[in-house]
């Protein structure tokens, strides 16, 4: 695919997320050997990270989604928002929430708060990159990150600027 104007660089090309998904869901599968977890998606972000992930688990395995946002444009809002009705049954069920990005942590914090509550039998947070250097919830972190970035803001894979550069099947560097 053509790099459109505004992607300044490729970051992490579809080779290179393919191995990484590749080898997290070798790991997943040794750990949830003999369970029957359910694979969360965060909405809309993780869609396409997801949908790779779930393909190299090879367990029994459900899915489901969630939806929660902070983001306008290339800057975080602060505010996440999500809605608690949507939260999908985890009652005593093995968990693994999948997101993309974690920067300030402040959705994966609240969203994690929301889930715990819900008491499921376990939670890992999966995530396909993250941006500690950006972290406002002090000391969080994911149980699995696949890379870590710079403070830099990235598009593609299911990253989007104001929804857009989704369908990028890499992961770049966005300069507006
Ligand atoms: P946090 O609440 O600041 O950790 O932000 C997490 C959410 O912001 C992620 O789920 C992404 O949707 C979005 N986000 C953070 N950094 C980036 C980026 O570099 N590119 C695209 N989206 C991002
Ligand atoms: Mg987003």
């Amino acid at each position: 695919m053509n790099r459109p104007e505004k992607v300044e660089e490729v970051l992490f090309t579809e080779a290179q997320l393919k191995e990484k998904v590749r080898q997290l869901g070798g790991e997943l599968t040794r750990e949830y050997d003999g369970k029957n977890p359910l694979f969360i998606c965060l909405l809309k972000g993780a869609a396409v990270f997801f949908s790779d992930l779930i393909r190299e688990v090879e367990c029994p395995l459900e899915i489901d989604f969630f939806r929660a946002s902070s983001y306008s444009g290339t800057a975080t809002t602060g505010s996440v928002i999500a809605d608690e009705r949507t939260v999908p049954d985890i009652k005593g069920r093995d968990v693994v929430l999948v997101e993309d990005i974690i920067d300030t942590a402040n959705t994966l914090s609240k969203v994690k708060e929301i889930f715990l509550a819900r008491e499921p039998k376990s939670l890992k947070i999966v995530c396909l990159l993250d941006k500690p250097s950006r972290r406002e919830v002090e000391g969080f972190t994911a149980d699995r990150s696949c890379f870590e970035i710079e403070d830099l803001f990235v598009v593609g894979y299911g990253l989007d600027c104001d929804q857009r550069y989704r369908n990028l099947p890499y992961i770049g560097v966005y300069k507006p």
